[in-house]
């Protein structure tokens, strides 16, 4: 072969020749810029399996807009398929998306996602990448009917207890499974998922008003066009994540998810992105902003509203409007205009889930930081979901040494408990579980659930993503498995809990601490090879966002150029 097309390996010539065999024209391949689709779509994602046609939109207006298109398939991650966790795969997903964009020769990026995971490690991958990149989440899905009401995600927890309690029949079960997921989307509470998606708005890296429009409906292509064609403008103004995921963005969005009583998994993940581009957060960030910070959202779990009412209440774009005195309002939204300008343009009707400062859900913000000598770095607990009469406790613990073993062990009816004990479930951090895998349900014990007890105060080095009841102290900090005092706990020890003044005690003596510090610790069989020992060996605690430590603060420039020609 010869000629000048061929003379650099690095030009654009062969790679568009090669390109040509999917059909497209000499002018597409030729046209610049070339965005692709970073798509998760999977059929190993059902929450996800709206993504293959969004891509097509986006397609659309990424050609009305003067581009061309090119989708590309990631690692996929479903909360319910995905075994141990997709918390350990979360880092592999963003190593994924970060080496596709970055490696390929495209201008610019539009990045689909939709399940928990998946929204975090897409915006991971593309801060490192450093191309122009904006997202399109792939929205709630619809609620099912089932005993003549709607059901809605966290309605499965309640409804999971009153079939093992015998008071869900296994003909009214087979009858939730038709129901419970009633089309595509994603989970339609503020889970992680969708607290997710709002950030991603609320960090300028999606379209205002992209979040909360339900999975089926058209508008939500609508959206998928004009991301398409934000894309464009995006690559030919050479916008990349670095100039939009600002200091300032990362504030507003901690603000955001305190005001919306929010995933408290949200945390791990914003610390996670924002690591990605040089940026500490921090746990005392996170606990100023909670204390300046009134919730303003009253959508389930926090509250007894719907994903669908804060849509129609003007969705993001609103909730900015109303936070908007406390926002740095020159910050960036995902469609040019500034948060201020969003803010003052954000369109809806008043809504009572949605409230003013001065008229809040709650003064303080749904999140608040615990420290103390159970959690040195410190630990979450969400708030807004705990009922107040749990905000401030001192009960005797009862230790559980993994997940699976509390579950187990809360079904023997012998298990000693009462109201004011509290459940202690470590080795469920990020190497200890290895992953940090979500705790479902709080495991209380038989004995009371007959009792109808649904709350009580628990505390774990684990993840609980929000939609769940009682007092839990979350990601305590450091984890068992890397010598935090909640691996020295035993069964009886007090512990006191205090959400209104940020504190979390264990009231053992440092000496008799440090006398079980000595006692060998028992032998866990560590992985050898593969993700998981790579995980192991350099995954981050929870403060720190859980992301590889090797990936943080690295910037990797774009080492590919764009297989279109001119500009
Ligand atoms: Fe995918 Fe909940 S399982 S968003």
């Amino acid at each position: 072969m010869t000629g000048a097309i061929f003379s650099d390996p690095m030009a654009g010539g062969p790679k568009r020749m090669f390109l040509r065999a999917t059909g497209l024209s000499r002018e597409a391949v030729r046209r610049r810029p070339i965005i692709g689709i970073c798509s998760s779509w999977s059929e190993l994602n059902p929450c996800n399996i709206g993504l293959r046609d969004l891509a097509e939109a986006v397609r659309r207006g990424v050609t009305a807009a003067g581009g061309t298109a090119l989708v590309f398939p990631t690692i996929s991650l479903h909360e319910q398929f995905v075994a141990p966790t997709t918390m350990l795969l979360r880092n592999l997903m963003a190593m994924d998306v970060e080496e596709m964009i970055r490696c390929s020769p495209i201008d610019g990026v539009v990045l689909l996602a939709g399940c928990d995971k998946t929204v975090p490690a897409q915006l991971m991958g593309a801060a490192s990448a450093g191309k122009p990149a904006i997202m399109l989440t792939a929205g709630p899905r619809s609620w099912g009917r089932f005993r003549g009401a709607p059901v809605v995600t966290d309605d499965g927890w309640t409804l999971a207890s009153e079939f093992l309690e015998g008071r869900l029949s296994a003909e009214e079960a087979d009858d939730l499974e038709d129901v419970f997921c009633a089309s595509m989307g994603v989970c339609n509470v503020m889970g992680t998922a969708t607290t997710m998606a709002v950030l991603a708005e609320a960090l300028g890296m999606a379209l205002p008003g992209s979040a909360l429009v339900p999975a089926v409906h058209a508008q939500r292509s609508s959206l998928a066009e004009m991301t398409g064609a934000r894309a464009v403008a995006l690559a030919r103004a050479g916008t990349t994540p670095e100039g939009i995921l600002t200091e300032a963005a990362f504030d507003n969005a901690l603000r955001v998810l305190v005001a919306i009583g929010g995933s408290t998994n949200a945390v791990i993940h914003l610390e996670a992105i924002a690591g990605r581009l040089g940026l500490r957060l921090g746990l005392a960030r996170l606990e100023r902003i909670s204390n300046e910070t009134p919730r303003v959202l009253g959508v389930r779990p926090s509250g007894s509203f719907s994903l669908e009412d804060f849509d129609e209440a003007g969705g993001v774009p609103a909730l900015l409007r109303v936070l908007a005195p406390l926002l740095d309002r020159d910050a960036a939204t995902g469609d040019g205009q500034t948060v201020g300008q969003v803010a003052e343009t954000a369109r809806g009707r008043p809504h009572p889930c949605l409230r003013s400062l001065d008229d809040p859900f709650e003064r303080d913000g749904g999140l608040v930081v615990l420290r103390g000598s159970l959690a040195p770095r410190g630990s979450i607990l969400k708030r807004s979901a705990a009922p107040p009469e749990l905000w401030t406790h001192r009960g005797p613990a009862l230790v559980f040494d993994d997940y699976r073993t509390a579950l187990e062990r809360s079904f023997d009816p012998n298990l000693q408990a009462t109201l004011d004990t509290v459940l202690v479930i470590r080795n469920a951090g990020p190497v200890g579980a290895p992953g940090m895998p979500e705790i479902d349900v709080i495991p209380i014990p038989i004995s009371l659930r007959r009792q109808g007890v649904r709350e009580m105060v628990c505390v774990t080095d684990g993840r609980m993503s929000g939609t769940e009841f009682g007092a839990v102290a979350l990601h305590v900090t450091p984890e068992a498995a890397a010598g935090g005092p909640i691996g020295l706990v035993r069964d009886g020890d007090e512990i006191v809990l205090d959400a209104r003044r940020g504190v979390l005690d264990l009231l053992v003596d440092e000496r008799e601490l440090a006398r079980r510090a000595d006692e060998p610790a028992p032998e866990h069989s560590a992985p050898t090879r593969g993700y998981e020992a790579l995980h192991k060996e350099h995954v981050l605690q929870a403060d720190e966002g859980c992301d590889l430590d090797f990936l943080v603060d690295q910037t990797i420039r774009p080492v590919v150029p764009s297989l279109g020609a001119g500009k």
